[in-house]
């Protein structure tokens, strides 16, 4: 049986290939920093959590990636770790360089000393390119990196390459392009986006701040992109991959869309807010993964309208399904603003009222998006 150890198993992408790898009968461990109050809601989302083995580690802390290393013996390593927030990075450059950036030289070092022969998959990014000017970006596109978190990749895509070269280490650069999903982070545009709207469709706001709606990006669906990382480890040689739908649109167009599935519109409900903008913005992104269809066999399925669908319906579903008084994992009430939502829905004189509201807007729903529940 192999045996893999990702770093960063609690985000979006570490759970999507956690379940990916243990469908392929892998052994997996996954490191997960220790918070004051536990992040586990994505692996019991997707109903895996007794299913890996987890290993306390922090990338900041060069012996627990030591441990995390000899306790699970792992063939392949897919680092995931990171600050993975572009936006915090303005706000916090030295913790994501020293999270994002060195964590990948010490995960290489304990490599290269306890058995260089464990593959070792990078989690790269399109935000390398910045604003290359280019209408796609393949592998050999110019990087001009445009924040403290692209910086911080871009060092991390040097050092992989580096111990690759130096001292012969399997170690592969995917260079994914946005993916997004239902268990996407809510600070990231779709899911701030698709959250708005489900609470607006079923009456519980009446609209929502966005920053730049004119940036692109090249949007895929992340329990795809997943398998891409496992077939870079799967050659007898390493190298570096373009992950990206070729498809490029913009937040207003993602908005758009959102709000038209849930009959909105978009003068009502959608305001901007300089707030969230950022200091350099990358405009534009689009990819083109010819050597990843070639070389690897990996092409895109869900597209944009797909994609959008997807997220929409499951946080409607969410929306509805806790007011009626179901629990189940969710990173919603986490948040203060979230949470004060709930409470007062669920608590209000008019609860109940609103509660048979929900349930008509719901079966409008039902008819309209029967089976979004797509996670
Ligand atoms: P994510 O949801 O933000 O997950 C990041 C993971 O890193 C979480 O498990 C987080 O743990 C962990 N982490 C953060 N700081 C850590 C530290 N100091 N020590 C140990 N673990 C730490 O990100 P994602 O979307 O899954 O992305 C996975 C990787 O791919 C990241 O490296 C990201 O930069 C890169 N990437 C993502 C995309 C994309 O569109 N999603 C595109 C290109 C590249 P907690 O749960 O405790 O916070
Ligand atoms: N988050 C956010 N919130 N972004 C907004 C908003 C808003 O209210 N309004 C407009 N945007 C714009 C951002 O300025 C950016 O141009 C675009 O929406 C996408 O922002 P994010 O969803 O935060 O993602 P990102 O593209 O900056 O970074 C993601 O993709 C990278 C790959 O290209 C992250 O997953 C990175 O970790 C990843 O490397």
């Amino acid at each position: 049986m192999k045996r893999a150890l990702i770093t960063g198993i609690t985000g979006q992408d570490g759970v999507y290939l956690a379940r990916f790898l243990l469908d392929k009968g892998y052994a997996v461990y996954g490191t997960f920093r220790r918070l004051s109050t536990p992040n586990f809601w994505r692996l019991q989302y997707l109903d895996i959590f007794d299913r890996v083995t987890l290993i306390p580690a922090d990338i900041i802390d060069s012996s627990s990636i030591v441990e995390a290393i000899e306790v699970s013996e792992p063939d392949e390593i897919y680092h995931l770790a990171a600050q993975s927030y572009v936006g915090a990075s303005f706000e916090q450059p030295v913790g994501t360089g020293e999270i994002t950036g060195l964590g990948v030289t010490r995960l290489l070092e304990a490599v290269r000393q306890l058995n260089p022969k464990i593959k070792v998959y990078q989690a790269s990014t399109s935000e390398l390119f910045g604003n290359s000017g280019r209408p796609r970006q393949d592998e050999e596109t110019p990087f001009a990196p445009t924040s403290p978190y692209a910086a911080a990749k871009l060092y991390g895509y040097w050092m992989a390459k580096m111990y690759r070269e130096a001292y012969g280490l399997f170690t592969c650069n995917g260079i994914l392009f946005n993916h997004e999903s239902p268990v996407r982070g809510l600070e990231f545009v779709t899911r701030k986006i698709s959250n708005n709207v489900a609470k607006i469709a079923l009456g519980l706001q009446d609209s929502f701040a966005l920053g730049n709606v004119e940036a692109k990006r090249d949007w895929g669906y992340a329990p795809e992109y997943v398998e891409s990382m496992w077939l870079m480890l799967q050659r007898d040689q390493p190298g570096d991959f373009v992950v990206s739908t070729g498809e490029t649109h913009s937040v207003r167009e993602f908005t758009e869309h959102a709000l038209r599935i849930a009959g909105l519109d978009w003068d009502k409900h959608v305001r901007t807010d300089p707030r969230f903008l950022r200091p350099l913005e990358v405009n534009y992104l689009c990819g083109d993964c010819a050597r990843a269809a070639q070389v690897l066999g990996w092409t895109p399925k869900v597209r944009f309208a797909k994609l959008v669908e997807i997220m929409v319906g499951e946080d409607l579903r969410r929306w509805k399904a806790f007011a009626e008084g179901e629990r189940f994992p969710w990173d919603a009430p986490s948040y203060p603003t979230e949470a004060t939502l709930l409470t007062r829905l669920l608590n209000s004189d008019g609860a109940r009222a609103k509660r048979r509201e929900l349930r008509a807007a719901a079966k409008t729903w039902a008819t309209v998006r029967p089976s979004a529940r797509t996670p």
